[in-house]
């Protein structure tokens, strides 16, 4: 009963794989290159890239269930070679996007619907997991903040319920374990709608200090921001922060699939608050 765990380097991977183990499965690690990936004991590493089909039969074959990351360029082709391995349960890390109200022509909503058609139009039973914005996203403003500069940011007040990386790990481990979640997809978030200047505002408390805010235009942000990222998926991001200024976004809780509530900002902020200390 082997479980592939795709993406294991990955924030969400990472710690699916390490629920697994924890929880005694027999696991398969992959990365598109293994050889730097480190795994717990026993744990196979393989090589998988999403975008290759050439690289998927070694990696699934004698795999009874998966977690996949979400990647359009071969997706037809993953789940055919899913199906023809026998795996009989997948869990694809999704997007709360695909149903946003830009879904239709936003290209995160696009790339993620790809995948989840891909899927759908297999014979693979899958379970899709479509989170709302990672409470990681706010290690984004880590190097502003322990510099003690200013957060340069467009759309201060727009909210979002960010989620914490061990939620969705806790859905994805707890849907792989269970395969009555087969045929089902689970929209959550994190418990509370915060909008960025909150967030930020919490860091700050925990940090004994003001956290100050830059507002950006947009422009501005389409230059700032265009330098790491993809103008597509920035184009995508800014389309949903200025629609969700002073709007609270939907709050999905995680509780009724993990039996707990979901974690709180706050918690994912002081597990990470060395990220934001002042460097000497
Ligand atoms: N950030 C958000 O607010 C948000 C919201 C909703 C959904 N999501 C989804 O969550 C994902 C991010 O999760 P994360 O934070 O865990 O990501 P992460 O830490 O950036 O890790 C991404 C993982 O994806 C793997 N990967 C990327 N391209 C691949 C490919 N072609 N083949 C195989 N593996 C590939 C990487 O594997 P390697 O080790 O091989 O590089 C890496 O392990 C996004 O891609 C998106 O689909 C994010």
């Amino acid at each position: 009963m082997t479980i592939l765990v795709t993406g294991a380097r990955g924030n969400v991977g990472r710690r699916v794989l390490d629920r697994l183990h924890a929880a005694g499965h027999d696991l398969r690690a992959s990365a598109r290159t293994p050889d730097d990936l480190t795994v717990p004991a026993g744990v196979d590493a393989v090589e998988l890239d999403l975008g290759r089909p050439e690289t998927f039969d070694t990696a699934l074959k004698g795999v009874d269930s998966a977690f996949l990351y979400a990647e359009p360029a071969a997706a037809r082709d993953l789940f055919a070679a899913v199906a023809r391995a026998g795996v009989r349960h997948v869990v694809l890390l999704s997007s709360a996007t695909v149903s946003g109200p830009a879904a239709g022509t936003d290209p995160l909503a696009l790339h993620h619907a790809a995948v989840e058609d891909a899927l759908a139009a297999s014979a693979v039973p899958g379970t899709v997991l479509r989170p709302g914005a990672f409470a990681g996203n706010a290690l984004g403003w880590s190097r502003a903040i322990a510099a003690g500069q200013p957060v340069r940011i467009p759309f201060p007040d727009a909210h979002t319920a960010p989620v914490h990386e061990d939620d969705i790990a806790d859905v994805a481990a707890v849907a792989l374990g269970d395969r009555s979640y087969a045929g089902r997809t689970l929209t959550f978030s994190g418990p509370r709608s915060l909008t960025f200047r909150q967030q930020l505002a919490v860091i700050g408390a925990l940090l004994g200090r003001e956290v100050p805010v830059h507002e950006l235009t947009r422009d501005q942000a389409v230059e700032e921001m265009g330098r790491f990222m993809p103008p597509p998926v920035l184009a995508s991001l800014l389309d949903q922060w200025s629609a969700a200024v002073d709007r609270p976004a939907e709050v999905h809780d995680v509780k009724a699939v993990t039996g707990r509530p979901a974690r709180t900002f706050e918690q994912w902020a002081r597990e990470h608050l060395d990220a934001f200390a002042a460097r000497n």
